[in-house]
């Protein structure tokens, strides 16, 4: 981490001609489990890991955004009454969203000056762990400090994800930026997406000798189009035909009216929300109770539902699921919004190389992209440096 921050802080200097008056940062997450679930108002637990975006913050005498990166090129600036989501595009679009959606929680941009930013990122982007949370809540985070805005984390967490659904387009909910803004080292965020209420639950992983591998795929996925928002409108029309607000309201007692009233497809949709729920709720309990090693087949059991009911799993994403259960992994399981990106696996630290090699040997097999794998842990949330 010390050498992206020193670079970072090389880099605004040299771009922008004078030293930036702080760094801070945030970081990727993972989710444990709790599969689209956030937007039906139920029960996320994700944790934020050990890769980092970091940025660079000078202030600036005029009320203008200039905003570099190690990831395009071009630097974009832009006046701050000029920021409307609709004309935000790029990579730009994340970190001036914020900008924007400060606006739209209440913070007098007439009344700030303007900044320049340069950010560099350790988090793949693509991957399934965030990286575009990652930006917008390290953004959020600096400049509710610089232009001494006095927001709280749930209210950055619902300023960024207001910029990803209106800058960004994409109709996700509110799990990644909480997971972002509001982790813990060795835990996890139980995060209730109803009421926004969170408890850190610590997870142990080090304690039982267990690694929590990803297996990114490779395999790209785009959440402003296609499969995340068709789920989602099934999901509110599953809801509306069974007369509650959100999913949230319905429990598995529930599940054989839904079968009579739904069509198959929608009460799959509905079936894989309500008992996902319930796991969620299940494996934050285990934890507690007989600790991180019990909670393997919860994982198993929410990977099989997005696989055969929720219907966002890919070849990949099975594939390196049954390599890893196949080759000791506790538990494992797709994780994110699907259509590809990344897997996880719960494993003793014994076994996490021989789940490596099996994955890499399986996907040569099936003739798929050699995938990437790293051990992540439970880190910190955003902060200043
Ligand atoms: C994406 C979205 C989240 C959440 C997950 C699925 O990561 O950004 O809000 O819906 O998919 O759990």
């Amino acid at each position: 981490m010390t050498d992206i921050r020193d670079d970072v802080a090389a880099t605004f200097t040299e771009l922008f001609g004078y030293e930036p008056s702080g760094l801070w940062s945030a970081p990727g997450r993972v989710n444990l489990i709790g599969e689209h679930t956030d937007y039906n108002e139920g029960f996320v637990l994700p944790l934020a890991i050990n890769r980092r975006t970091v940025l660079a913050l000078g202030i600036r005498d005029d009320a203008r955004i200039r905003i570099g990166s190690e990831f395009a090129d071009e630097v974009v600036e832009i006046a701050l009454d000029e920021l409307a989501p609709d004309h935000l595009a790029g990579w730009s679009a994340y970190p001036l969203g914020v900008a924007w959606a400060l606006g739209e929680h209440g913070a007098d941009l007439a009344a700030v000056p303007g900044v320049d930013i340069y950010l560099d990122s350790s988090v793949p982007v693509g991957a399934g762990l965030s990286s575009s949370a990652a930006i917008e809540s390290a953004v959020a985070i600096a400049l509710n400090d610089v232009w001494q805005l006095g927001f709280d984390r749930q209210t950055l967490a619902k300023v960024g994800q207001l910029a990803e659904n209106r800058a960004v387009g994409a109709p996700t909910g509110i799990m990644d930026q909480s997971a972002v803004l509001l982790g813990e080292r060795d835990a996890a965020v139980f995060l209730d997406c109803r009421s926004l209420n969170d408890e850190i639950v610590p997870l142990g992983f080090a304690e039982a000798d267990l690694q929590l591998l990803i297996i990114d795929t490779g395999v790209t996925h785009a959440h402003a189009t296609g499969g995340y928002a068709d789920r989602r409108k099934s999901c509110e029309a599953g809801a509306a035909t069974m007369g509650v607000k959100a999913l949230r309201d319905l429990t598995i007692d529930d599940l054989d009216r839904a079968r009579e009233v739904l069509d198959d497809e929608t009460f799959r949709r509905v079936r894989h929300v309500v008992t996902e729920d319930q796991r969620v709720l299940d494996t934050v309990r285990v934890l507690r109770e007989q600790g991180p090693r019990a909670i393997g087949e919860l994982l198993d059991a929410s990977h099989a539902s997005m696989r055969d009911d929720f219907e966002i799993s890919v070849p990949e994403l099975d594939l390196a699921v049954e390599t890893a259960q196949a080759n000791g992994a506790i538990g494992a399981r797709m994780t994110g919004g699907g259509f590809g990106g990344s897997a996880i696996a719960l494993a003793s630290s014994s076994d996490i190389s021989r789940i490596q090699v099996a994955i890499d040997g399986a996907f040569a097999e099936h003739a798929f992209q050699q995938p990437t794998m790293f051990v992540v842990t439970a880190s910190d949330g955003a902060s200043r440096e």
